[in-house]
């Protein structure tokens, strides 16, 4: 879709109030009133069939008695009115509708608002909501809202699908000290989504930081490419992660995936920065709406006091970029401003002694040393110095070092004098926190981006699809005989047909039909019960291991039959898998599920207790790259055991994270088929010598 209904809700130069009221304390009023008080240089028209002027501007009965062309048209008719008013707007060309009225799909009302948003497509103009508190810009001067007035002015530009909210946090961003431009509510989403917002704020010259307040997707994979399209940071807080399907899972994978864990992989591999609550929203926006990215882990902090020093490397740590010592001519340098008791290492503690000057050196030095990839500048007020003139000895150091593509924060501990210093630094460009460790968060945001935006821009390569046909022809067989799960055998052989590396597995029917495979396959070999009724087949007494001979392979093919028998009397037995018996390995897990969101969803994880137990596991939305893959593998707690510890040779990584890039085509190749599935367990040998499924499962959507 093109951007001219976005530009006309956005931007607009002329904009009219639909349901225009004049009674004071009315949405309708409080729209015409809001627009006037925030200056909007654009032709207001109030519409309304019952009145003549309102607030000093003429009112018009129709929106199609207005004599000039319209952009955009705030909505504040009551439901029942609304498709009556967008086909008026259609018809007077109005291309951007900013529905504010409640009653559609939020309170179960679908055919009106797909009616609505039918209708204004047919005149090639687009909907905003509805449902919404409307939308805010500093830059056009345009309070198109209910909310009160503009916030403060700023660079970053708000997203946010609570309209509560919006209204929330415009009176906060004054007392919080965090600018916006643009404030827009969504509401229900109806046609134009947040992938179209992320998209038109991207080419926005007055944003620079796309901050997110998220309930939920609708489909959050257009959400995914827009945001991998960006080249301005996105943060985003999502609320609401606690209630999500994971419950009725057949599957491990179905049982361990969440939605803060899905949210948290969409958002890791499309280079969005998450905040943790309304707070750490308002103060990671505010670094990443001023600041440059961190392109480095080397950290400085230059503080007066211990304490605070101490607070910032506990933090530093936390939040991933933990201090190393400062170089040799760095600490050297340092000394110069500093009595003999500081400390020059890292943190640079200048002491309580500590004036403008040595704060301007110090800073201005450690700036714009190479080794440093940022900055974080702590103060605790002091009887002997000022802390407006600690906070301009610092903008000036940053000024005068000329560096302008490093991160730098700043808090000052202290009482009113800090607050405003604080407050001085912000508008002067420099984000500052009344506490250390928010410091430290905020420029960990910045290494946050940079850490993320350099894997979003891998390229992601889909694998062989080539054997499409074979597999369906595997699951519609399936389908046929009235199942939705898969046999062990058919799994392992869907997975083949995507190159996964399986297990020889083969079906005996019968007992000699057993022994004949076992001698083909080569002792030792596992056998396992092939049931569509027998999930768990461990749990069945349905696997027996390391089976060395003929004698063995009898005694097991009766003593499972039997206990599957005991486990479930009526269930259907295809016969028993004769399988290769894998050497030993390390046990690794991968799984799939269908994300309501985001569709095929890739797990990973160390196998055994570690997911049973720790549920040690992490996620991607497929496809993934090879780096995603790779990244998958290292981020597990777990990860030392597969890079090799204690004199243990290093895992196969490179040939788990091509498995991980094969099981991610596969399951978005099968997308419309698959509804779970786990590779439980995969073992992982030396590196060089591969890595091979030993079980699978895979459990169909319901048709
Ligand atoms: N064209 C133009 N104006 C019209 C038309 C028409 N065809 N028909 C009626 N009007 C006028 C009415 O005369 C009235 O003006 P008046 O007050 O001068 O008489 C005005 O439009 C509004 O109509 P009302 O029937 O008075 O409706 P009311 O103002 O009570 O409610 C509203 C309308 C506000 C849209 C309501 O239906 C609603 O949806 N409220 C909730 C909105 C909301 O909260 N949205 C954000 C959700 S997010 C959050 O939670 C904060």
């Amino acid at each position: 879709m093109d951007n001219v209904a976005i530009n006309a809700i956005l931007r607009p130069k002329t904009i009219a109030v639909v349901g225009a009221s004049t009674i004071p304390g009315k949405i309708g009023y409080t729209v015409v009133k809001g627009l006037l008080e925030a200056g909007f240089r654009g032709e207001i028209y109030p519409v309304n069939p019952q009145a003549t002027d309102l607030l000093g501007l003429k009112v018009y009965a129709s929106i199609l008695d207005i004599p000039g062309p319209v952009d955009a048209a705030v909505i504040t008719v009551p439901a029942k009115l609304v498709p009556q008013v967008i086909d008026e707007c259609g018809k007077k060309g109005v291309k951007g509708l900013m529905v504010i009225t409640s009653g559609f799909s939020e309170v179960g009302n679908h055919d009106l608002e797909d009616q609505i948003v039918r209708q204004a497509n047919s005149y090639g103009s687009r909907i905003l909501g509805p449902n919404i508190v409307g939308v805010l810009s500093n830059s056009d001067k345009l309070n198109a809202s209910f909310a009160p007035f503009l916030p403060l002015s700023g660079r970053a530009s708000l997203i946010t699908q609570s309209g509560a909210l919006l209204i929330a946090l415009d009176a906060a961003t004054y007392t919080r000290r965090v600018g916006f431009d643009k404030l827009i509510s969504i509401g229900n989403t109806a046609d134009i989504d947040i992938a179209d917002l992320v998209d038109w704020l991207n080419e926005d010259e007055n944003t620079t930081c796309i901050c997110l307040y998220i309930e939920g997707f609708k489909n959050g994979r257009p959400f995914i490419e827009a945001s991998r399209r960006t080249k301005k940071p996105i943060i985003a807080l999502k609320a609401g992660v606690s209630a999500h399907g994971a419950a009725a899972a057949a599957s491990h994978t179905g049982s361990l995936a969440g939605a803060a864990k899905v949210y948290g992989a969409a958002f890791q591999q499309s280079g969005v920065v998450e905040a943790t609550d309304l707070g750490n929203l308002f103060d990671r926006t505010l670094a990443l709406s001023l600041l440059p990215p961190m392109n480095g882990d080397n950290l400085l902090i230059i503080t007066n006091g211990g304490g605070v020093g101490v607070l910032a490397t506990d933090a530093a740590e936390k939040y991933g970029i933990p201090l190393k010592f400062a170089p040799l001519d760095v600490q050297a340098e340092v000394k110069k401003h500093m009595p003999d008791f500081g400390s020059a290492k890292n943190p640079v503690d200048l002491t309580g002694m500590a004036g403008n000057e040595w704060y301007f050196d110090s800073v201005k030095y450690c700036y714009a040393h190479a080794w440093a990839d940022g900055l974080v500048v702590l103060y605790c007020e002091t009887a002997m110095t000022n802390p407006m003139e600690i906070a301009q000895s610092i903008k000036k150091a940053v000024d005068e070092s000329g560096i302008t593509d490093k991160p730098i924060t700043v808090s000052f501990v202290g009482g009113e004098r800090s607050n405003a210093a604080m407050s001085w630094l912000v508008e002067n460009g420099i984000p500052a926190y009344p506490a250390p460790d928010i410091a430290v968060n905020a420029i960990a945001a910045l290494r946050e981006y940079a850490r993320m935006k350099a894997t979003v821009a891998e390229s992601i390569v889909i694998g062989d699809t080539s054997n499409h046909a074979a597999a369906m022809e595997i699951i519609n067989r399936a389908r046929a005989e009235g199942r939705d799960t898969l046999t062990e055998i058919e799994a392992k052989q869907v997975f083949a047909l995507y190159g996964l590396p399986v297990t020889s597995t083969s079906l005996a029917k019968t007992e000699d039909e057993a022994v004949a495979l076992a001698k083909k396959i080569g002792f030792p070999v596992v056998m396992k019960i092939v049931s569509p009724d027998i999930l768990h087949k461990s749990d069945a007494g349905g696997v027996k291991v390391n089976i060395k001979d003929e004698n063995a392979v009898h005694e097991a093919y009766g003593a499972i039959l039997a206990n599957s028998k005991a486990y479930k009397a009526d269930a259907r037995i295809h016969g028993i898998a004769i399988q290769e018996m894998a050497p030993w390995g390390t046990e690794v897990i991968l799984g799939s599920i269908n994300d309501p969101t985001f569709g095929p969803t890739m797990m990973f994880g160390l196998g055994g207790i570690f997911v049973e137990v720790l549920k040690d596991v992490t996620f991607r939305v497929a496809p993934v790259s090879n780096g995603q893959a790779l990244r998958m593998l290292d981020e597990i707690r777990g990860a030392p055991i597969l890079s090799g510890i204690r004199g243990e040779a290093p895992r196969d990584r490179q040939a788990m994270a091509d498995t991980v890039c094969h099981y991610s085509t596969m399951i978005l190749d099968l997308a419309s088929e698959i509804s779970e599935s786990d590779a439980n367990p995969v073992l992982v040998y030396e590196e060089g010598k591969g890595v091979k499924v030993v079980d699978a499962r895979i459990i169909l959507k319901k048709k």
